[in-house]
């Protein structure tokens, strides 16, 4: 075999942000990197690193001449062809990427918060300077769904897409369900396991998964998506009887990004919801994370793998470096510009339609059920099982599960049921998702 390496172009790497994600995909590049060079026709070479703290160890070694910690070293430095924002957060990777683009580099980011709030304007200046800008990284990790969006299912309508993108909330829901758990120790233990961070506010309230399916819902319905109407809850509602009831019902509690094709409109939202146990959503357990797509020409898809964590992300940050470095070898950079040509409002959660669990105490008496049951029906819900559970001291635990309804007229309903005379409590209520697909 002839060497034709001598012959390739050297294309230049500046990172700036040097942590999990940083180091992760330096360590995919660097561990394969012959194969790598050869796929892409080029050789590779990282000039330099910005950190916040140069001296702090790293799980890779790297030139200690690399290291710096002014971002300009990266964004303005002549010779560097592909800067790798990799350090989080909106200000200043924002600024940052803005100076990389202004300054003529393509720009590799794995940074969801930033892609969600700002990726239409970054997207365009990129496309405006025929420059390369990629984000797999910024959702599921691993799993490849950005460009199977935008490359692969480009041909079809997208019809709906259902993900569990939170490995943190996936593992506290799955330890809960598995081993009884209470959502404390669950959250611990998935902390002691490197599953969530010391501060989980992010992932249990659901702003995690909410940045990930705006990006999401924007590729596949091809317009920009306001983060702040998407509807987000978090698991804080989520209680251990839930998931024993659920199962019994046929179901599993998942936190779920969903993003559905509403005529002109798009349903966007994070919650937690009951999914059946054939669904295959329904077998995602742990850290892991999949989307679950429909498309009009595809049909039924899903994606399964890694959401988050060093290699699975680097993996994602290397893949885009590469197709960077291979637009940028062959002169075909800002191809695939932002896709969002479209302006499409969110559904309000108001009228979003689901099905309903709820866990109500009510007196255990004759003619109770009969009384909860007329008050969903005068709201116009109507009920699909019922399911009564402990009973002691004259108190009785009804759960109860509807067909779909508008989510006002749900609400409404536990409303008047929570002030009448027969009820206790409302314990809790969950969305139910029986449609994916
Ligand atoms: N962790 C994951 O599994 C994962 C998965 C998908 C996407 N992401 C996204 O990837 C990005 C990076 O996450 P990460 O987990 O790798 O974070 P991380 O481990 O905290 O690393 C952040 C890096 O940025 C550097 N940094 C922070 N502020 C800086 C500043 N003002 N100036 C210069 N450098 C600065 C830090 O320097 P020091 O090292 O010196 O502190 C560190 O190297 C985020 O956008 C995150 O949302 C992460």
């Amino acid at each position: 075999m002839t060497d034709h390496s001598h012959d390739w172009p050297l294309v230049r790497l500046g990172f700036i942000g040097f942590g999990i994600v940083g180091t992760g995909a330096y360590r995919v590049l660097d561990e394969n990197l012959p194969a790598i060079q050869q796929k892409i026709g080029a050789r590779l070479e990282v000039k330099r690193i910005c950190v916040r703290s140069p001296e702090k160890p790293r799980p890779v070694q790297v030139d200690s001449a690399l290291l710096t910690t002014d971002a300009h070293e990266v964004t303005d430095d002549p010779e560097i062809d592909v800067v790798c924002e990799l350090m989080g957060g909106v200000e200043p990777a924002r600024s940052y990427i803005l100076r990389a683009l202004e300054k003529g580099k393509h720009v590799v980011t794995a940074n969801k918060e930033l892609i969600a709030r700002q990726g239409h304007g970054l997207l365009s200046l990129a496309a405006q300077k025929r420059l390369d800008f990629q984000f797999e990284g910024s959702v599921a990790g691993g799993i490849p769904i950005i460009n199977t969006l935008k490359v692969a299912l480009a041909a079809n309508r997208i019809e709906s897409l259902f993900g569990i993108v939170n490995g943190t909330t996936n593992y506290i829901l799955t330890r809960m369900g598995a081993a009884g758990l209470t959502f404390a120790d669950a959250l611990a233990e998935a902390q002691a396991q490197g599953f969530a961070e010391a501060d989980p506010t992010s992932d249990v309230y659901g702003y995690d998964a909410a940045y990930k399916i705006a990006i999401l819902a924007s590729i596949a319905f091809q317009s920009t998506v306001n983060i702040e109407e998407v509807f987000c809850e978090g698991l804080q509602r989520v209680d251990e009887p839930d998931i024993r009831y659920a199962r019994e019902l046929g179901f599993c509690i998942k936190l779920l990004a969903i993003a559905r094709a509403r005529g002109d409109r798009m349903d966007v939202r994070v919650h937690p919801a009951l999914v059946p146990l054939d669904h295959p959503l329904a077998s995602v357990a742990n850290e892991f994370n999949a989307v679950f797509i429909k498309g009009s020409a595809v049909g039924e898809l899903m994606l399964f793998g890694r959401g988050a964590g060093s290699l699975p992300t680097g993996s994602a940050v290397a893949g885009d470096i590469m197709e960077t470095v291979r637009n940028v070898v062959r002169g075909s950079t800002g191809r695939v510009a932002c896709t969002c040509f479209t302006r499409k409002e969110v559904v309000p959660i108001a009228e979003v339609e689901t099905g309903y669990y709820a866990r109500i105490r009510v007196e255990d008496r004759p003619g109770v059920l009969a009384e909860v049951a007329r008050l969903f029906g005068a709201n116009g819900v109507s009920l699909e099982s019922v399911l009564q559970k402990a009973s002691h001291a004259d108190v009785a635990e009804i759960v109860w599960t509807t067909h779909r309804a508008p989510e006002a007229r749900f609400r409404a309903a536990i409303e008047a049921i929570s002030q009448s005379p027969v009820v206790h409590e409302v314990c809790n209520w969950i969305r139910v998702e029986e449609e994916m697909g």
